[in-house]
């Protein structure tokens, strides 16, 4: 299955656009083998562009493509169990010491071979791209072995080929203590130093290292260790941070030169500073926030106040988030956190990008950039943000072909 092979070519002159952040204005953008070569207002064409191939967005309003920088989308099975029992009372915390949990879903994720993955996972990608995802992050850890995680991240690699979608691999083999590990933490954080790491880094399968760091998980040390065994690679990092308790987990990821914190619902006043200095983004993950009924919210307004970038995603997984709409990520971080419309739309766009390390082609519309935007069926840019469960995408560009919607 390659649905990207029968995607039209975006080439061409896109005209009866209105840009978010200019709407009163028609825009046009400019397509040539796949990159954009002009942005900006219709009048101001220049006239070399004036003769390619019209494609007329009809007053839409277009966006740079969205990016999803924080999901566990491979998985075998669901958690819907898990659903119900904290439905009756029951914590996350709870669930997770009850043999539910990660390691719930990394015994279905063993069971499973890649194809079985790639099937899974599928249609939960083409969900999240029917909301204008251009990119992607696609975590491991759920594998917990050498083996099991290599095939989370071939399935992930597939993945971006089949829907021609960039995917950043992120490596988290520190995401949970596999059992057969059980009362040995620190043999297992040597395994996935010395062993697991470099091996799938080698064969190209790891753009990033994640932990999962906190009291069900690893502590600051053992995080500290993946992180060296990262740079030693050259690898960038990126963490679980302070999603339930305080660890001082930002503080650290922000020394190793971190690309992004994730969750930090707890994130101290020094880690806020810590970020802000090595300009690490601060993802913010609403859905697990609002599945998790958590009540202690992140700290929005010292953030800000701090100028630290911040992402919103939806950290896909089967336990804590099986979101499958950034869209409806948008008006969470909006209604829960009380990020603006403006705030949201940079946490889903040029923010996220950065998160990925994907700033040079991802999250802005930019001369020079490959063709990667959205045109939205909406009148004000606040209507992302504003409706849920209402997908109002009338095209999606990606990487250079018209991927959603039929060309016009
Ligand atoms: O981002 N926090 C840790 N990891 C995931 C949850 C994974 C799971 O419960 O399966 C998260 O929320
Ligand atoms: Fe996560």
């Amino acid at each position: 299955m390659n649905p990207a092979n029968e995607y039209p070519s975006a080439d061409g002159l896109w005209t009866g656009l209105r840009l978010a952040t200019d709407a009163g204005v028609e825009a046009a953008i400019a397509v040539t083998d796949g990159m954009i070569r002009w942005v900006g207002a219709r009048d101001a064409l220049p006239a070399e562009f004036a003769s390619l191939v019209p494609h007329d967005g009809g007053g839409a309003l277009v966006t740079p493509g969205l990016v999803d920088c924080h999901t566990h989308l491979v998985y075998g099975g669901q958690r819907a169990n898990e659903f119900a029992m904290r439905l009756a009372g029951a914590t996350y915390e709870e669930v997770a010491k009850a043999g539910g949990g990660i390691v719930s879903s990394v015994r279905a994720t063993r069971e499973a071979d890649e194809d079985t993955l790639f099937a899974e996972a599928a249609p939960r990608l083409a969900q999240l791209l029917a909301d204008g995802v251009c990119a992607i992050e696609i975590k491991s850890g759920y594998g917990l072995s050498l083996e099991h995680e290599r095939k989370q991240l071939r399935v992930a690699r597939r993945l971006g080929d089949a829907y021609g979608v960039t995917v950043r691999t992120t490596f988290l083999g520190a995401h949970a203590l596999p059992p057969e590990y059980a009362g040995r933490s620190g043999d297992y954080i040597d395994l996935v130093c010395d062993q697991m790491l470099p091996a799938l880094a080698a064969e190209g399968l790891v753009d990033a290292v994640d932990v999962f760091c906190e009291r069900i998980a690893f502590s600051l040390e053992e995080t500290e260790q993946v992180f060296k065994a990262a740079k030693a690679l050259g690898l960038p990092v990126k963490l679980h941070a302070e999603q339930l308790s305080d660890m001082g987990g930002a503080a650290l990821a922000a020394r190793y030169g971190a690309l992004s914190c994730d969750h930090i619902e707890h994130l101290s006043a020094e880690g806020i500073e810590a970020m802000r200095q090595s300009g690490t983004v601060a993802v913010l993950l609403p859905g697990a926030y609002y599945t998790l009924r958590d009540t202690h919210l992140p700290p929005i307004e010292a953030l800000r106040a701090a100028g630290v970038p911040m992402a919103v995603s939806t950290d896909h997984n089967p336990g804590t988030s099986p979101a499958l709409s950034l869209l409806l990520m948008m008006n969470m971080a909006c209604t829960l956190f009380r990020l603006t419309v403006p705030e949201a739309l940079a946490g889903v766009t040029v923010h996220a990008a950065r998160a990925l390390g994907l700033s040079s082609t991802h999250g802005v519309i930019a001369e020079g950039m490959p063709a990667n935007f959205v045109l939205w069926n909406v009148r004000d840019a606040a209507e992302l943000a504003y409706w849920f469960g209402q997908r109002p995408v009338r095209s999606v560009v990606r990487r250079g072909r018209i991927a959603v919607g039929a060309a016009v």
